[in-house]
């Protein structure tokens, strides 16, 4: 099992390290929406200016320029990858420059992705042209584009729209490039402003959205996410970018420093808008686990308040990342499959607090094939009411794509909406 090179205390922030190519199949977890900044290729020893001095435009060994075939390769290899770790709904934002987003755009085509948008961020304050032979770059391209060209996406148009005026937000955003209070954790090389991702999280997301970013660098990603109230995966190769990552976590972890952050963002109408909006935005639905309990254990439910999940036998996947499995309120117990229907034993608990154990540390777990448990623990023991013994209609829980519905026939904990289960309760008592 990977171990997450960080997490935060509030488990909306996850770290990890290493090869993106490597990480993204071992994470078995479906994202809302991504966003890239992959390597433009664009480190190839020329020059620029910056802050009036002449400076390489070399950004690091990850950067450097390899010719077209490599790049093709690269960004096929990834943007395959990165779309089996996408909700069927959800989308994706890369960006990129000359260098790198004909071969993003004609990949994405090639993949079945359907091109939404094509953003052009013009930076206010962009460095002069060194050479005097072409017009000054003051341009990037992020391409908006979702998994599937039949599902529909979702669009904040409201927002957006009040965003600019009370006039439809247009594909041109006029945002400064990264200002000196973005960089209190030390600089990345390519950081992208706050202002950016923070237009693209409201944008294209709910509030609790996963929100992952295969090229993380600083996170800038992660900040703008848990800024506005949703949660985050980053992977990067590179320790000393983690570390600025991580420390951009640790700052907007106090809510002043947040607030402040907020207040500051570029892109809003007055200071306080980003962060009335997000206070006034609809809470997520609850959500209900639901764990296979075996017919021998069922009468010692209501003498405890500790419950074992089966956590995922794959050796390959990353400990301890969240699987929805954290979203979850209330846990109810239930039993059958195999060939018999599904039933709700009618035993329930609030649920008090979720963590994976290794089975060395379980009584009577110890010598199980299953290598980790998530231990669930109630506020109380176990209730049970006999109301609510009822078949479980798996089409009607789960959606045939929701990776629920597989986890359910494995006997792994799966999550429900909530008002799904109360619907399902009051139609088999009418
Ligand atoms: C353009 S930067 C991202 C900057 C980021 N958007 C920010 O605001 O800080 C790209 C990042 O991808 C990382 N990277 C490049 N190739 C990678 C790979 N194969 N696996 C993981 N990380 C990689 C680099 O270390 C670099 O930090």
């Amino acid at each position: 099992m990977i171990k997450p090179y960080f997490k935060s205390k509030d488990k909306k922030f996850y770290l990890l390290q290493g090869d993106t190519f490597d990480l993204l199949p071992k994470i078995n977890h479906k994202f809302d929406m991504v966003f890239a900044d992959p390597p433009y290729f664009l480190s190839n020893n020329g020059l620029t200016i910056q802050n009036g001095k002449i400076v390489s435009v070399n950004k690091g060994k990850w950067d450097k320029s390899k010719g077209f075939d490599y790049v093709n390769k690269f960004n096929r290899k990834w943007l395959k990858l990165i779309r089996e770790r996408m909700k069927d709904d959800a989308t994706i934002w890369i960006s990129g420059t000359t260098h790198n987003i004909f071969s993003i755009g004609q990949i994405l085509n090639e993949l079945d992705y359907k091109i939404l948008n094509i953003i052009t961020w013009q930076k206010t304050n962009p460095p002069p042209n060194f050479s005097r032979r072409y017009f000054t770059h003051s341009t990037e391209q992020i391409i908006w584009a979702r998994k599937h060209k039949s599902v529909p996406h979702y669009y904040n148009y409201d927002l957006m729209k009040q965003l600019n005026g009370n006039k439809q937000m247009k594909d041109v955003w006029t945002l400064p490039a990264i200002a000196k209070w973005e960089k209190s954790c030390k600089k990345h090389p390519t950081q992208k402003p706050l202002s950016i991702l923070t237009r693209i999280v409201l944008a294209s997301t709910k509030p609790n959205a996963w929100i992952l970013d295969p090229f993380t660098g600083s996170s800038t990603t992660g900040i703008a996410a848990n800024l506005a109230n949703r949660r985050f995966l980053g992977i990067d190769k590179e320790k000393e970018f983690l570390e600025i990552s991580k420390c951009r976590k640790i700052e907007i972890e106090n809510e002043k420093n947040a607030e402040n952050y907020r207040n500051k963002i570029h892109g809003f109408n007055n200071k306080k808008e980003f962060g009335n909006y997000i206070k006034a935005e609809p809470k997520p639905k609850k959500k209900i686990a639901l764990g296979f309990c075996r017919k021998k254990d069922i009468s010692n439910l209501t003498k405890t308040n500790k419950f074992y999940f089966h956590a995922i036998e794959n050796n390959n996947l990353v400990q301890d990342f969240p699987l929805e499995i954290f979203d979850a309120e209330y846990l109810y117990t239930y039993q059958g499959g195999r060939g018999k229907i599904f039933f709700l034993t009618g035993h329930f608990g609030k649920i008090k607090n979720i963590k994976q154990v290794h089975k060395s540390k379980i009584k009577g777990k110890e010598k199980s094939k299953t290598e980790f448990y998530w231990e669930v623990v109630l506020n109380n023991n176990f209730k049970f009411d006999n109301r609510i013994i009822k078949e479980l209609k798996i089409n009607k829980l789960f959606n045939n794509n929701d990776i629920n519905k597989k986890f359910i026939k494995k006997y792994l904990p799966a999550i429900v909406e909530k008002n799904k289960i109360i619907q399902l309760l009051l139609l088999n008592t009418l």
